[in-house]
C-alpha cells in the first residue's frame, strides 16, 4: 500500500487524517474532496507543498471523476471521509445526504472492484446504533448492537455501511468499517456543538443549547480517531466493523458551561431553545474490539484535548470567521430561527 486516496479530506477530520498520516507514515496521499461548505483547503495549506500530498477537486457521486483519479495516481487504498455530516442539516433537507452518503459510496465501492483496490476504509458513525438509554450505564454500542438510525444523516450512513458489508460478502471487496463517537479538535465547522459554543462565547453572542442539554455524547479528540483509522487500515480484518469511542460520557450542558468558564464568561450567555426533532438521548461506545485486536486507545485525555481546541480557536479567529460568513449565515437563520421558544 503506497498510493491513499483519501475523499473529504478538506473537511475537520479528513484534513486532520492528511497531516497526521503525513507526519506518521510515508504514503503518497491524493485529496479527493468536492470542497462543498464543510470542505475548505485552508485546513490543509501548512502542508500543500509536500511532495507526496496531491489534492484533486471531485465528486465521490461522479463514477469518471473517481475513476479517472484511481487510474492516474495508481491508488492502492481508499479511506473515505466524504460526507454530508451535519444532523440539523439532515433535518431541514435529506437528499444531498442520501446523494452523497449513499449514492457516492456506491461509486467508491464500484471502483474498488473494478480497480482491485487494496483496502477501502469507510468511516462511519456510532449515530448508527440509534440512541442509549441514559439511566443503564453499563450499556454501551458495540459491533454488534442492532442498526437503529434516527436522523436522515444516521440512516444515509447506517445505509452505506449495510452496502460496504453486502459488498464483502457479495464481490469479497476488502472493506472495513469504523464507527466512531463525536470528535473535536481543531478544524472542526463551527455548526457542530464544541466549536459553535467556542465561536459564540468568544463573539459573546448567546450559546443555544437544545432542549434540556441532558443529552449525552462521548467525545473523542480527533488525532486519537485518525490514529485509530491507521491502524484499522494497517491491521483490520476485512469485512469487519470496529468501534472506536472515547470512553468520555458528557451532557451537552456540562461542555457548554466547561467552554463558558474555560473562557471566563458568564452563564447568562446559555439559550435553551426547542429540541432537535428526533434527538438522540444518549451516544457511548464500547471500544473493547479496537483495544485487543488492534491494540489501539485514546492518548489525550479530555482536560488536555479541550484545552488544546479552545487555545486553537482563541489563535485561528479569521479561519472561523470566515467560514461563518455567506451560506453559514442563511443556514444558521434557517435552523435556530425555528427553535427559538
Ligand atoms: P466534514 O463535514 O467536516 O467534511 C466532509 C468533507 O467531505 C468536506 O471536505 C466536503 O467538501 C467533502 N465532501 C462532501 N460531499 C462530497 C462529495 N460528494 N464528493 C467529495 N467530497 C465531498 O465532516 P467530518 O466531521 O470531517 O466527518 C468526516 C467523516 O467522518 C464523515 O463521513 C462523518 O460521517 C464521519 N464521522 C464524523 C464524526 C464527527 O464527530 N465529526 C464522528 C464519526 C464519524
Ligand atoms: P453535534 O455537534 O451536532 O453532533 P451530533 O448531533 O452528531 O452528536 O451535536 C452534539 C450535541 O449537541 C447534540 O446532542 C446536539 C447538541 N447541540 C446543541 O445543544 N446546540 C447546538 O447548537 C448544536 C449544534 C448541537
Amino acid at each position: 500500500m503506497r498510493n491513499i486516496l483519501v475523499t473529504g479530506g478538506a473537511g475537520f477530520i479528513g484534513s486532520n487524517f492528511i497531516k497526521y498520516v503525513l507526519k506518521n507514515f510515508d504514503y503518497n496521499i491524493i485529496n479527493f474532496d468536492k470542497l462543498t461548505y464543510a470542505g475548505n483547503l485552508e485546513n490543509l495549506s501548512d502542508i500543500e507543498t509536500d511532495k507526496r500530498y496531491t489534492f484533486i477537486k471531485g465528486d465521490i457521486c461522479n463514477e469518471n471523476q473517481v475513476e479517472e483519479c484511481i487510474k492516474k495516481y495508481k491508488v492502492d487504498a481508499i479511506v473515505n471521509f466524504a460526507a454530508e455530516s451535519h444532523v440539523d442539516r439532515s433535518i431541514l433537507g435529506a437528499r444531498e445526504f442520501i446523494i452523497t452518503n449513499i449514492l457516492g459510496t456506491q461509486v467508491l465501492l464500484d471502483a474498488v472492484k473494478k480497480f482491485s483496490i487494496e483496502k477501502f476504509l469507510q468511516v462511519s458513525t456510532d449515530e448508527v446504533y440509534g440512541s442509549l438509554p441514559e439511566d443503564q450505564k453499563e450499556i454501551k454500542f458495540t459491533e454488534k448492537t442492532p442498526l437503529d438510525p434516527s436522523s436522515p444523516y444516521s440512516a444515509s450512513k447506517a445505509s452505506a455501511d449495510l452496502l460496504c458489508i453486502a459488498y464483502f460478502r457479495t464481490h469479497k471487496l476488502p472493506v472495513l468499517i469504523t464507527r466512531c463517537s463525536n470528535n473535536y479538535g481543531p478544524y472542526q465547522f463551527p455548526e457542530k456543538l464544541i466549536p459553535l459554543m467556542i465561536a459564540k462565547a468568544l463573539n459573546n453572542e448567546k450559546l443555544p443549547v437544545y432542549g434540556d442539554g441532558m443529552n449525552i455524547r462521548d467525545w473523542l479528540y480527533v488525532e486519537d480517531h485518525c490514529s485509530a483509522i491507521c491502524k484499522v487500515l494497517e491491521f483490520g480484518k476485512f469485512g469487519e466493523i470496529y468501534n472506536i469511542g472515547g470512553n468520555n460520557e458528557w451532557h451537552n450542558i456540562d461542555i457548554v458551561r466547561l467552554i463558558l468558564n474555560k473562557l471566563s464568561k458568564s452563564e447568562d450567555l446559555i439559550l435553551f431553545v426547542k429540541d432537535r426533532p428526533g434527538h438522540d438521548r444518549r451516544y457511548a461506545i464500547d471500544s473493547t474490539k479496537i483495544k485487543n485486536e488492534l491494540n489501539w486507545e485514546p492518548k489525550h485525555k479530555f482536560e488536555d484535548g479541550i484545552d488544546k481546541t479552545i487555545k486553537w480557536y482563541i489563535e485561528n479567529q479569521n479561519w472561523w470567521k470566515k467560514v461563518m460568513s455567506g451560506e453559514y449565515l442563511k443556514y444558521y437563520e434557517l435552523n435556530y430561527s425555528q427553535k427559538i421558544v
